[in-house]
């Protein structure tokens, strides 16, 4: 048997009643992948309960039914993260997974059309609704920790940036009041409605990225004037993309404004404070700090404690590197970027992620 013909997922990924349309093995222990359920049939909560009870911690799957099993993880995303047999671990992995090829998907299938297609947004829209969900369940924010430092990809990190954004807001209401004002007096559905809308703007806040080639997105070096001068188009693209959409006012003009700074000099408007929408001032935060602290084409991840440092550092003061390097140049000067008062909300925010609360 050819071991690089499976894929090894998790038990918990399925759910009993289902009929996943690809077909699963176990391991035997002798090494030899057998045929535990054929494509198309029932699972059934007696073989899932046989399952755990041998202790089996994964099951596999044909690589080449991989896109049947992510459609299947989409299609169950709901019910597979309130499943009590599976790990935060391996929702948060799912989840994770899913929603990549979400963001994949919605950027691609709107780089053709010039705008945002609205299956995909559907789609983007039921995976925040999901990613609520596992949010709220008190101690997701210890997956959420793990999820620090893993590669800067643009997929990626739209997942990263609504995780941290929605657990965030939930952790301040205040802020949320400052989007919706009578927030305190809503009834949980309306709650997360506004939550879902602030996360839906934080997985797309990107989106005009599509209209950006990937040499310069991942290039390794400085920016040349013109390919800056593309680079700093990405937030009126993704606004124009979103403009048919019934996206609301708020959640669209933080796309707009995810890049300007609070003391001014951002872009495309170089607006100052309160004229820049406050979402997007939480946006702007959890980017800088989701990018910092992944590893970069043009530079090593380096930890949310240094984050944090350069984040509130005066702009002319360069800070050591924990592998003894300075601070790199597109890092400096981020004080004036960011709302102090929310940035200082936000590192006590990632001072609960890190005790686990
Ligand atoms: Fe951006």
């Amino acid at each position: 048997m050819n071991d690089e013909k499976y894929m090894a997922i998790p038990p918990g990924a399925i759910i009993p009643g289902s009929l996943p349309k690809f077909k699963i093995y176990v391991l035997s222990p002798n090494g030899h992948h057998i045929l535990w359920a054929r494509d198309g049939n029932e699972v059934s909560t007696k073989q899932l309960t046989k399952l755990a009870d041998s202790g089996l911690k994964e099951v596999f799957i044909d690589l080449e039914e991989e896109i049947k099993y992510e459609q299947y993880l989409e299609a169950h995303l709901g019910d597979i993260l309130e499943n009590q047999g599976s790990s935060h671990d391996q929702k948060a992995a799912i989840f994770s997974k899913v929603s990549t090829n979400v963001v994949k998907d919605s950027f691609e299938t709107s780089l053709g059309l010039g705008t945002m297609n609205t299956d995909a947004l559907q789609r983007t829209q039921a995976l925040v609704k999901n990613a609520l969900i596992f949010i709220a369940e008190s101690n997701s924010l210890q997956a959420l920790a793990k999820m620090i430092g893993h590669d800067y990809k643009t997929y990626e990190h739209a997942t990263k940036v609504l995780w941290f954004t929605v657990a965030f807001l939930r952790n301040n209401p205040d802020v949320i009041e400052q989007i919706e004002p009578d927030y305190q007096t809503f009834d949980e559905v309306q709650k997360k409605e506004i939550l879902k809308q602030c996360g839906v703007g934080a997985m797309l806040h990107d989106i005009g990225k599509v209209f950006v080639s990937q040499e310069i997105l991942n290039k390794n070096g400085p920016l040349t004037a013109v390919e800056w001068e593309i680079m700093k188009h990405h937030p009126l693209s993704g606004l124009a993309m979103l403009l048919d959409t019934e996206i609301p006012v708020f959640v669209k003009k933080a796309i707009l404004h995810h890049h300007e700074d609070f003391c001014g000099g951002g872009y495309p408007m170089s607006l100052e404070g309160q004229n820049i929408t406050i979402l997007a001032r939480v946006l702007r935060i959890v980017d800088v700090f989701d990018a910092m602290t992944s590893r970069r084409p043009y530079k090593e991840a380096i930890s949310p404690v240094k984050a944090a440092q350069i984040m509130v550092g005066t702009p002319t003061e360069k800070i050591k590197m924990e592998d003894g390097s300075e601070q790199d140049d597109r890092d400096q000067g981020m004080r004036q970027c960011f709302d102090e008062q929310l940035l200082r909300k936000f590192i006590l925010f990632l001072g609960k992620i890190a005790s686990g609360m």
